[in-house]
């Protein structure tokens, strides 16, 4: 039998749509949008800043963003997702079979840039000796600073009675206990974690914080860089500056104690890191008010860990039981990058042309040309510092640089010999 015929009005259709699709896909072939989106970018100027007065961040775009659904098939060497979050078990990590640890480093990689932001490390210590060793270190340098402040040492965030940090606890921890701090830092899985976000070359800081019971919960943040500093001070950095900043630390937690859903293990929202206005945003309401209501948070044992970006939006929860001293040793680790290639002192450079800046003040006032002048003279960032001595604030979280104090000693009308002296004290109450 010969087969049906196909009407002439059917023909004609299947061949326009065959025609469209052939034109759809030569557009995309010669990606055709990206080029055209590229060349719109290449003539038109934008604003290249976030304006810290009237600026206004969608709400629904953030909506979106952060209502994605983890896929278990996306990460296939995590054991298991739990609200959202990849959780991967350390004994399941063959550390000689470098193939595989490759790949697990792209997924951990994928996770903090487009992924949910955040991932667990089930036993990442299995000898909770080490860990107790590092408690025992840690509780005398705690009593030793208590001692030492009269009993008023709190942190940014709460007062003493309610909690207990330690402003620096990697060098504190090698220099009360070295043999406690080598078993812990010999930890491979620091490099693992550290390499596979910032590369090599990456510099270990770490704090200590206890939050006790009844300890209060934190106000949802961004981390360092960005996240330390007041709204006008953001939106200063360029817009792709707050993206790429967010490369430049990774963040993380040990647990030195369980952390049970009641002792308020960090409230954390997966996807946020990638808003790409997260860093002013965080500071207004409405996002505090989503953040409070679609917030999680996972239970940890003892020796699990914890990372995520910095500019994932994140909180310490609060300490409901009556008994857990909630313990974690925050990793904060740093990029090689962000360094200079040479050193510069800034102090003898002031010394030799004080009286130069202050003639220039006298004459012109703060103008771009001394304003320029002291931005090339001293150090405009206040990191890294001593945080003992040099305590973040309230509000703004970074103290003074060197170039706000020459400011102020420009417009106070400072003699040479005190801009010098609080030029060298300053430095010596940021050393390590
Ligand atoms: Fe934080």
């Amino acid at each position: 039998m010969p087969p049906p015929a196909i009407r002439p009005g059917v023909t004609t259709a299947l061949a326009a749509f065959a025609s469209l699709a052939a034109v759809v896909g030569t557009i995309h072939y010669l990606e055709l949008p990206s080029l055209l989106a590229q060349r719109k970018k290449a003539r038109k100027v934008e604003k290249r800043c976030y304006d810290a007065t009237d600026e206004k961040y969608s709400l629904a775009s953030f909506a979106t963003l952060t209502s994605q659904l983890t896929l278990p098939s996306t990460y296939p060497l995590a054991t298991d997702i739990q609200k959202n979050v990849p959780i991967y078990d350390c004994l399941d990590f063959d550390l000689t079979d470098s193939k595989r640890v490759e790949a697990l480093r792209d997924e951990l990689f994928h996770i903090l840039y487009d992924g949910p932001g955040v991932y667990v490390l089930k036993n990442f210590f299995t000898d909770m000796a080490v860990l107790d060793g590092a408690n025992a270190a840690f509780a005398s340098i705690i009593k030793t600073e208590l001692e030492a402040s009269d009993g008023a040492k709190g942190d940014h965030f709460a007062p003493a009675s309610a909690n207990s940090r330690i402003w620096n606890s990697f060098s504190k921890h090698c220099l009360q206990d070295p043999a406690s701090f080598v078993k812990y830092y010999s930890n491979p899985l620091f490099r693992i974690v550290s390499e596979a976000y910032l590369g090599p070359a990456y510099r270990i800081t770490t704090q200590l914080n206890v939050v006790k019971p009844g300890g209060k919960p934190q106000v949802c943040h961004r981390d360092y860089h960005l996240g330390f500093q007041t709204k006008e001070d953001v939106a200063r950095w360029p817009k792709p500056m707050h993206d790429a900043s967010r490369l430049l630390t990774l963040q993380g937690a040990v647990a030195h104690s369980d952390m049970p859903l009641e002792s308020g293990p960090t409230r954390l929202l997966p996807y946020s890191q990638g808003f790409d206005a997260g860093f002013m945003a965080y500071r207004q309401e409405e996002f505090n008010e989503y953040f409070l209501q679609n917030y999680i948070a996972l239970p940890l044992k003892k020796g699990d860990a914890v990372f995520f970006s910095p500019a994932l939006f994140h909180a310490a929860g609060e300490n409901k039981t009556s008994d857990v001293e909630r313990s974690a040793n925050l990793i904060q680790v740093s990029s090689a990058f962000g360094k200079t290639m040479e050193n510069v002192d800034s102090v003898p450079l002031v010394e030799k042309s004080w009286g130069l800046l202050a003639e220039k003040y006298a004459r012109e006032g703060m103008s771009s040309e001394l304003d320029s002048l002291v931005g090339a003279i001293a150090e405009g960032y206040p990191f890294p510092t001593n945080l003992d001595r040099r305590p973040p604030a309230p509000g703004g979280m970074a103290p003074e640089s060197e170039q706000d104090i020459l400011k102020r000693a420009l417009s106070e009308g400072w003699q040479k010999v005190k801009v010098l002296d609080e030029l060298t004290a300053m430095r010596k109450a940021g050393a390590a």
